[in-house]
């Protein structure tokens, strides 16, 4: 490992979703999930981290990782707790939050939607609903005109192709559903879903006379390899790119709808990307299975691969081939929205770090504009299927006392943070 810096006005923060670390609330999806003991290990979200409780202590956190940025999520089912009825007090609780970070010098990205629904918007069909689009917009104005004038970054929707794929496909997350029509509506309603989002995030915005308004989507990539590199694997591979990624980096970038979801601009041709949101974690190998619901494709591990605690494959230079090809495209700044890894007993988390923090820097050497990093995550927390068990956070979160204690990697972090980069003196800790 050698020291490298980045550049001065680079952004480094965490990043959460209020459903996995709030508690609290038993109006949404995911709860109802817990209750009906989908969790693998049995816990639930009902307390989750009490960061709803624990906000300004939470604050502190960030503050001690000396983070010049945090994204956080809005959750839908406490501000609208029942269709068209808003609740300006839970507004209110989240100004308060995003005036907190404004005044601890931490500048908010905003995400108005991370996989969570309202009870009442999952009971009518959830994003398979025509009318889904028109609902998630309604929701959308209402909260830019209650945060619109603190907060100039937004996140539409977090991995829309990870939410259609979990609950239509494989039927892990709600609904629960195996249908591939359902799954072609969802994708459809949650890319229109964006586009008018982007649309109405501007319009508000821009009424109240504020500029610099940037909007996107965290798009969830994953190298998908061949496992064999034969021809038939080859095709399969790029056809599990292009149904995984393509039309939706597509569809929510350019308003085009690719087949099979659709054809031509529902919204109209354009441009619906200020920055490129990438949550970026692993690797996966491609080879044939005999499964039609999969369209036939196998995923598996790459064996032998360095891995986490859950499997996964540790693959920097996954990060280095996505943020190239979509700056290639798009030229729009690229910010890391999500990228982190699970590991309970801190060994790897600090050298993952460094080594997707160095292809960031190769990315910024060759000309990519990467602007911002959000490590995901601020503390462990309800990692939806895996609930509790999986470990993500700089701080470890002892969900028994709520007690938060920061890892050796946090620790890390913090100092690269303050750095923009890793010194020789950080390299020495280190050990
Ligand atoms: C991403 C999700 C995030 C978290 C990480 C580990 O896909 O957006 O909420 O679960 O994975």
């Amino acid at each position: 490992m050698e020291p490298f810096k980045l550049p001065d006005d680079f952004l480094f923060g965490t990043a959460t979703a209020s459903l996995q670390i709030e508690g609290g609330d038993r109006n949404n999806s995911w709860f109802r999930w817990a209750e009906e003991r989908h969790i693998k290990d049995g816990s639930h979200c009902i307390v989750a981290c009490d960061h709803w409780n624990r906000v300004e202590e939470d604050i502190e956190l960030m503050k001690a990782l000396n983070s010049h940025t945090y994204r956080l999520s809005m959750e839908w089912s406490r501000i609208e707790p029942e269709k068209g009825k808003f609740d300006d007090e839970a507004m209110a609780h989240y100004r308060w939050e995003i005036e907190k970070l404004t005044a601890a010098g931490i500048v908010p990205l905003v995400t108005l939607h991370h996989f969570s629904n309202p009870l009442w918007f999952e009971n009518a069909g959830a994003w398979a609903n025509p009318q889904s689009v028109e609902l998630f917009e309604r929701y959308v104005e209402y909260v830019v005109k209650n945060l619109g004038d603190l907060v100039a970054d937004w996140v539409t929707i977090n991995e829309p192709n990870v939410y259609a794929f979990s609950g239509y496909v494989t039927a892990e997350w709600p609904p629960g559903k195996s249908s591939t029509a359902d799954y072609l509506k969802v994708s459809r309603n949650m890319i229109v879903g964006h586009l008018r989002a982007y649309r109405k995030v501007h319009e508000v915005r821009s009424k109240m006379g504020l500029s610099g308004t940037m909007v996107g989507v965290a798009h969830h990539l994953r190298i998908l390899e061949p496992k064999h590199r034969t021809a038939p694997e080859r095709l399969l591979a790029r056809l599990a790119d292009y149904l995984f990624h393509e039309i939706f980096v597509v569809g929510t970038s350019e308003g085009k709808l690719l087949p099979p979801l659709g054809w031509g601009y529902p919204v109209g041709k354009g441009r619906y990307l200020d920055y490129f949101g990438v949550n970026y974690y692993s690797r996966e190998m491609i080879s044939l299975s005999s499964n039609p619901a999969m369209l036939f494709v196998k995923l598996e591990r790459n064996e032998g691969a360095p891995v986490n605690d859950l499997g996964w494959e540790i693959y920097p230079e996954g990060l280095y081939r996505f943020c190239k090809k979509y700056w290639e495209r798009y030229r729009v700044p690229i910010w890391i929205t999500e990228n982190g890894t699970c590991d309970a007993s801190d060994s790897i988390r600090a050298r993952f770090i460094y080594d997707h923090l160095w292809q960031i820097k190769r990315l910024i050497d060759d000309g990519v504009k990467v602007e911002r990093y959000y490590h995901w995550t601020l503390m462990d927390n309800f990692e939806w299927l895996e609930g509790f068990s999986a470990r993500f956070g700089l701080y470890e979160t002892d969900f028994q006392t709520q007690k938060r204690t920061l890892r050796p990697s946090g620790g890390f972090y913090a100092e690269v943070s303050k750095n923009r980069g890793v010194t020789q003196e950080i390299l020495d800790s280190l050990g």
